[in-house]
């Protein structure tokens, strides 16, 4: 047998300023299926995550609210965990970048970076507001775009002509927290040298952590010169003050990633398990998944932080591509915003993950939620392919069968060995993040099943030959338990209904080898109901002025 790999999963942490929707699941939900699918074959596989907690937003919206930013990020945080439950999202943890492990790692790394001479100062002018008593970041400036003129344009990009620019060059700029003009005020700022890394990020970017066409994009960056990053924020501010200075705080960019090893070592003492085996071994493979809206501050950031201390570099960074809604970007705007709590009200959380599934590739492409297609998808499927096998079988093994399963005849097991033939296919699938070809693989092995068992017909059969209608409604609920097992990383729930349905231990990839015969079933309870387009619309936000 292969060796046990042991391996660390993350996906990026959310903010705590905003509830958990369907564009956050897509990555939740394909990491979640990965880390299943390890653990399905046998690995030793463990998922972290955190709340990410800091920064000028939350602080913002705290103060709105009128209430200590701790006390939004603890209300949030319960919420988020809520909802990630309700999709059974399997984290070994899930933590919170507030904490006291992920100060002493933020502080650790950065006075090795000062060791290393990777840390500098430099004075730099930025917009400050002095009715808020703040330095304002881009996103917290507006005025008017230098290029094209639009009014009410953030301080980085205009959404009109998307040009990017600095905030000093907006026209007439204004306070995007109390509309106020801003001034320009000087303050001194701490600089991460990732200079310095240029070409030790070059050799890591060369080797096999990412994608081809993500290598390429990086290449571009390093063509155009790699930057210095400004890893400090004038108080106030709402994160980790920086040693040995008054009134700095570390950029919560630096603070996020940290939280990974922070979530991992809270963890690890409440299990007991040796923290720098993990993070700064070599038998721990180290897993990130993200989205490509931050893929910078992963391939290029994180990678250098965890250079200049000593830990870990990632095995793969997985990057994915942005959920749209019937074609649209979800917005609240256009009315196709969708947050996970409404989705929770009106339909299955397993029917999200199994239409993410069939949608994910491995590349960085955009996916569509489309919610005929999803409907359409999720009857004909899950309902009709896969749940339906056990309703039709269940039904006659338990009222005429004794609930006795019996012997496989030669054409039954043929047919369940055609099926075992794909598992290697369908983990090599599961493996390199092509779901939807796992998915295309197994519904047609679905087909076979449910074309035996019509070509059978053990309704009929049963008032004949009971033996006969026997042996076909065994190989059926044989095909039913390889399915599910093929489904359980993307179906836990339905695969756990099955389980309980044929009175079985819980499935793994090695037990689908071996058939179930001369066995006692349970009493078969619906494994799920089919939908309809008009309560799945039940989900889309009302449009809200944007
Ligand atoms: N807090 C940062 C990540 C810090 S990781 C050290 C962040 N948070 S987020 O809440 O904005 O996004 C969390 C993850 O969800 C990101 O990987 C992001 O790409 C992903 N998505 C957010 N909206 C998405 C879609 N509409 N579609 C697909 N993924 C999306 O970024
Ligand atoms: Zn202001």
């Amino acid at each position: 047998m292969e060796q046990r790999r042991r391996i660390l999963v993350t996906s990026a942490l959310p903010y705590a300023n905003g509830s958990i929707h369907l564009g956050h699941l897509v990555e939740y939900i394909q990491t979640d299926i990965w880390v299943r699918f390890q653990r399905l074959i046998g690995n030793e596989c463990y998922y972290m995550c955190a709340d990410d907690t800091h920064g000028t937003p939350i602080m913002i919206s705290a103060r709105k609210q009128n209430i200590p930013p701790e006390e939004l990020i603890s209300k949030m945080y319960t919420e988020h965990l809520r909802d990630f439950s309700a999709f059974r999202i399997s984290f070994d943890n899930y933590y919170s970048t507030n904490s006291e492990e992920n100060r002493e790692f933020c502080e650790y790394i950065y006075s090795e970076a000062k060791q290393k001479g990777a840390i500098y100062e430099k004075e730099i002018e930025q917009y400050y507001c002095e009715h808020d008593g703040m330095f304002l970041p881009d996103r917290m400036i507006k005025g008017i775009c230098p290029r094209c003129k639009a009014e009410d344009q953030y301080g980085d990009n205009c959404e009109t002509c998307s040009a990017t620019y600095d905030p000093t060059e907006l026209i007439s700029p204004f306070c995007a927290i109390c509309g106020a003009k801003p001034i320009i005020k000087k303050s001194t700022h701490y600089y991460f040298k990732l200079s310095n890394f240029t070409n030790e990020l070059r050799e890591w970017v060369s080797q096999d952590h990412l994608r081809p066409e993500i290598k390429n994009k990086l290449q571009e960056w390093f063509t155009q010169g790699i930057k210095d990053w400004d890893i400090s924020r004038d108080a106030p501010y709402f994160g980790f003050k920086i040693p040995g200075t008054e009134n700095k705080y570390f950029y919560v960019w630096l603070d996020a990633p940290v939280g990974y090893i922070a979530t991992t070592k809270n963890w690890c003492k409440s299990k007991g398990i040796n923290f720098d085996e993990i993070w700064r071994g070599k038998d721990f493979e180290i897993h990130h998944f993200i989205g490509k809206d931050i893929l910078y501050f992963h391939t290029l950031f994180w990678p250098a932080m965890l250079m200049v201390s000593g830990f870990s570099t990632p095995t793969k960074v997985n990057i994915h591509g942005f959920l749209t809604v019937n074609g649209e970007k979800m917005s609240k705007s256009r009315g196709t915003f969708m947050n996970a709590s409404d989705y929770l009200k009106h339909v299955d959380p397993e029917f999200l993950r199994y239409y993410y599934a069939a949608k994910l590739g491995a590349g960085v492409d955009d996916l569509d939620l489309n919610l005929s297609d999803f409907v359409f998808r999720i009857n004909s499927d899950v309902l009709g392919k896969v749940v339906n096998i056990g309703s039709r079988l269940g039904k006659i093994v338990n009222k005429k069968l004794n609930n006795a399963l019996g012997e496989i005849d030669a054409q039954g097991a043929s047919i369940l060995d055609e099926m075992r033939k794909a598992l290697p296919k369908i983990a090599n699938y599961y493996e390199t993040l092509d779901y939807n070809k796992a998915m295309r693989e197994i519904m047609p092995l679905a087909d076979i099943v449910n074309k035996y068992i019509n070509d059978t017909a053990p309704w009929e059969l049963v008032k004949t030959d009971e033996k006969k209608a026997q042996s076909v409604c065994t190989t059926g609920l044989n095909g039913l338990y390889l399915l599910t097992g093929m489904l359980k990383p993307v179906l836990p729930r339905i695969a756990e209904g099955v389980e309980k349905f044929l009175n079985i231990p819980s499935m793994n990839w090695e037990s689908l080898k071996k058939p179930i015969t001369q066995h006692k079933i349970n009493e078969y309870e619906r494994l799920a109901e089919r939908i309809e387009l008009s309560t799945v619309e039940k989900i889309l936000g009302t449009k809200q002025e944007s």
